[in-house]
């Protein structure tokens, strides 16, 4: 946990539910959004940003959701500095143990003259007077001025001075577009300590990102000069290039916490489910030499590098897989196993599902565990991935047939099953995926397009669970399919309609 002593502790703000649902091609559903948040609960982050409440009745309802459940943790909902922002945000987070109101308005000049069409004079009243709203409704407000590394100085001092003035108890400081450095930054951070009048009744938070590839240096520069709160996001997805990645600076707080004089509140044994939780669901794959979560984190390819481990991990180890809970793959369970077994796996992995899911998971282990000799706990947990994220099963894969090769038209036949009907449709296509794509959508009876398609060995060996994640669009939404089996052309057959299920099911979830 968070390292030294009595040092400060740096509250770690997570924003994957709002930025981070802000990365192309990402779309989560209430139910998905609320397995984030447990999750983050359980990892102990200090503020779970749930949304935009304004932007659309799905996040609105998200939250609803969230803040209905968490408990023992701030929850907070983004508003532009409108009124009708501000109330929506406190409808959606009336439930909540630890509300936050987060409200923000752009503050340099770039953005003023040609975004907001608002002189300084404008935005400041503007600022001031909505945080104000904001404060009779709600006792944690948060103000962030948007593009502030980019702001007039003298007029960024100013504004913070009449927020918290006005009732803000955190004033956020954005590399809105990843453009400032480190030194620069940690040196903004110092100057607003210095140079805000009642600075020290408020508590100053950054929030980085990463076009440049500095929004991790940046966040941590700005810890060095006085910050409190880092705004961050799991697998640092976001905007553009993403935002700062919560598990680089909190394992950067946990390795250093001695340079940084700074801890924080989080368990760090779950950073590695959750990276894994998040990739899941959004469909965005983890890249292998990510630091802290990527696969090759911990790998010593090298002969010297694998001699120096062996003989002292010290040497090429600055961290263990164990600390973020990246547990070496045992070799679990088997054929003969019961629902029992897998049960109380599941809970050692952390896992806590409810009654169906499980069930659903265990018939999937069974039906493994048929094919494959060694259930792995990576195994069961790609199988209990798909099942987690709630989606109704509108359409079920009932059977498939399909044959191609290299010197024929590849074809499929596929029956699907929907409310106990049976649907049958066959169609050819180029090569054997693209065949069961459009049997599919013939049986669906809808198009969609194909963004991306990605496959990967859950395990080594040959019998290894594939792992097919996809993403399809329809009306300028983007919705992710996941699917596993130890045949890929089944497991991307069930990634498709995974996908369409979650098409159909969040239809009119307008996000
Ligand atoms: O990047 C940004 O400036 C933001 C603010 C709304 C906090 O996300
Ligand atoms: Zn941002």
């Amino acid at each position: 946990m968070g390292g030294i002593g009595d040092v400060r502790k740096i509250r770690i703000f997570d924003t994957t539910l709002r930025d981070g649902e802000q990365t192309p091609g990402v779309n989560l559903n209430i139910q998905e959004k609320l397995q984030i948040a447990r999750q983050l609960q359980k990892m102990g982050v200090d503020v779970i940003e749930a949304g935009f409440a304004i932007a659309s009745n799905g996040d609105f309802e998200a939250i609803r959701a969230v803040a209905g459940e968490i408990r023992g943790t701030t929850v907070a909902s983004l508003s532009r500095s409108l009124e009708k922002d501000i109330d929506r945000s406190w409808e959606a987070l009336r439930e909540a143990e630890r509300p936050r109101i987060h409200v923000f308005i752009a503050t340099s000049d770039i953005h003023m003259k040609y975004k907001l069409k608002m002189t300084e004079e404008e935005v400041y009243e503007r600022a001031v007077a909505m945080v104000r709203y904001a404060a009779r409704l709600c006792g944690d407000v948060e103000f962030s001025a948007e593009d502030a590394s980019r702001s007039r100085l003298e007029f960024l001092y100013r504004i913070f001075e009449g927020v918290i003035d006005a009732g803000a108890c955190v004033v956020n400081v954005p590399d809105t577009v990843g453009y400032s450095t480190p030194l620069e930054f940690g040196g903004l951070i110092k100057k607003i300590r210095e140079n805000v009048g009642n600075i020290d009744k408020a508590l100053i938070s950054v929030h980085c990102h990463d076009d440049l590839g500095m929004a991790v240096a940046n966040s941590l520069a700005g810890i060095e000069n006085g910050a409190g709160q880092v705004e961050c996001t799991l697998n640092g997805l976001g905007e553009r290039a993403g935002n700062a990645s919560l598990e680089e600076i909190v394992m950067s707080l946990s390795t250093r916490s001695s340079y940084y004089e700074a801890g924080h509140n989080i368990d760090t044994t779950q950073i590695y489910r959750a990276s894994r939780l998040i990739s899941s669901l959004t469909g965005v794959e983890v890249p292998p030499n990510k630091a802290v979560v990527g696969s090759n984190a911990f790998a010593h390819e090298s002969g010297i590098h694998q001699h120096g481990v062996l003989a002292e991990k010290s040497t090429y180890e600055i961290m263990t897989p164990e600390s973020i809970g990246l547990s070496k793959n045992k070799m679990i369970l088997g054929k003969l196993s019961g629902r029992h077994a897998f049960e109380e796996r599941l809970k050692e992995l952390g896992y806590e599902l409810d009654e169906e899911t499980i069930k659903k998971s265990f018939d999937k282990f069974k039906d493994l565990a048929d094919k494959k000799k060694e259930i792995l706990d990576s195994d069961i947990e790609a199988l209990v991935g798909v099942d987690m994220a709630g989606i109704p099963e509108i359409y079920e894969l009932e059977s498939f047939q399909i044959s191609s090769g290299n010197r024929m038209v590849a074809t499929s036949s596929i029956i699907l099953r929907k409310s106990g009907q049976l649907i049958t449709e066959a169609s050819t296509g180029d090569g054997p995926v693209d065949a069961a794509f459009k049997a599919i959508e013939r049986a669906v009876g809808m198009a969609f397009k194909l963004e991306s398609y990605s496959i990967r060995a859950v395990t080594e060996g040959k019998d290894a669970l594939g792992e097919v994640n996809v993403k399809i669009s329809t009306n300028g939404k983007h919705l992710a399919g996941k699917g596993v089996s130890t045949d890929v052309i089944e497991a991307s057959v069930k990634a498709y309609i995974n996908a369409i299920n979650r098409a159909l099911s969040t239809a009119g979830n307008g996000h």
